[in-house]
């Protein structure tokens, strides 16, 4: 097989290829090609708007490491890290935006204080919607047992990350619940600009998906 990764800066180049290792057989919608996706637009991202570059590609391949979903301890991102190379204080940088990146449902608000922090949930959230997004959508969806629609269903705008994590719903009301809300919650302006465009899409996607339900296209 071929290097899954390559990066004209050692440390970065190290990083990576550790997560790519460990990323390779994952099915919770955390592979390492989402990984992989998040790091190219969070890098695009960084030079459209003067980001620190090696903060935030770093903090985009480790961002989904600790994600609560995948059960890794505490500690695992920091480790990776340092037997990577990376200095001290880029660690704690690093860390600290990882820590904040997840979405936690629709009345949960968000808190990322950096410039760096703002480009890498930007482009994870990007990989969240457009074309990609649908897939990756119904690929959990039907990862997890759930029903492309159920509808009887009515879309829920969860308060809390403890209702957003126990909702059992269909793979289209995940649409309502998550996927229409992410572009209008764009740190910066190069990937609103994105984001508007990958809205558009699922928007026509969806009418589209309801108007052959019922026949009627
Ligand atoms: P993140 O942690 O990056 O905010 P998640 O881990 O919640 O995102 O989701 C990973 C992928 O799986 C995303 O593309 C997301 O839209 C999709 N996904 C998560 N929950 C559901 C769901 N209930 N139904 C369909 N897709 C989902
Ligand atoms: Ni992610």
């Amino acid at each position: 097989m071929s290097k899954l990764f390559s990066h004209e800066n050692p440390t970065i180049e190290a990083f990576g290829l550790r997560v790519a290792a460990e990323f390779a057989d994952d099915s919770s919608g955390h592979d390492w090609w989402h990984v992989w996706r998040v790091w190219r637009l969070a890098r695009r991202l960084a030079l459209e708007e003067g980001a620190r570059l090696q903060i935030v590609e770093l903090a985009a391949l480790g961002h989904d490491v600790e994600d609560h979903k995948l059960g890794r301890p505490p500690g695992t991102l920091v480790t990776w890290l340092r037997e990577a190379g990376v200095d001290t204080k880029t660690i704690t940088e690093v860390e600290n935006i990882c820590r904040r990146v997840s979405f936690k449902g629709a009345g949960v608000a968000d808190e990322m204080p950096s410039l760096e922090g703002q480009v890498v949930q930007d482009a994870d959230r990007l990989d969240a919607i457009g074309a990609i997004g649908v897939a990756r959508a119904f690929a959990y969806g039907g990862a997890h047992g759930r029903e492309l629609y159920d509808p009887a269903e009515k879309p829920e705008l969860h308060e809390s990350f403890e209702s957003y994590k126990k909702s059992g719903s269909s793979s289209l009301m995940h649409f309502y619940e998550k996927l229409f809300l992410l572009s209008d919650r764009m740190h910066t302006p190069s990937a609103s600009r994105l984001a508007r465009q990958r809205h558009a899409f699922m928007e026509a996607f969806v009418a589209r998906f309801l108007a052959e339900w019922e026949g009627e296209a």
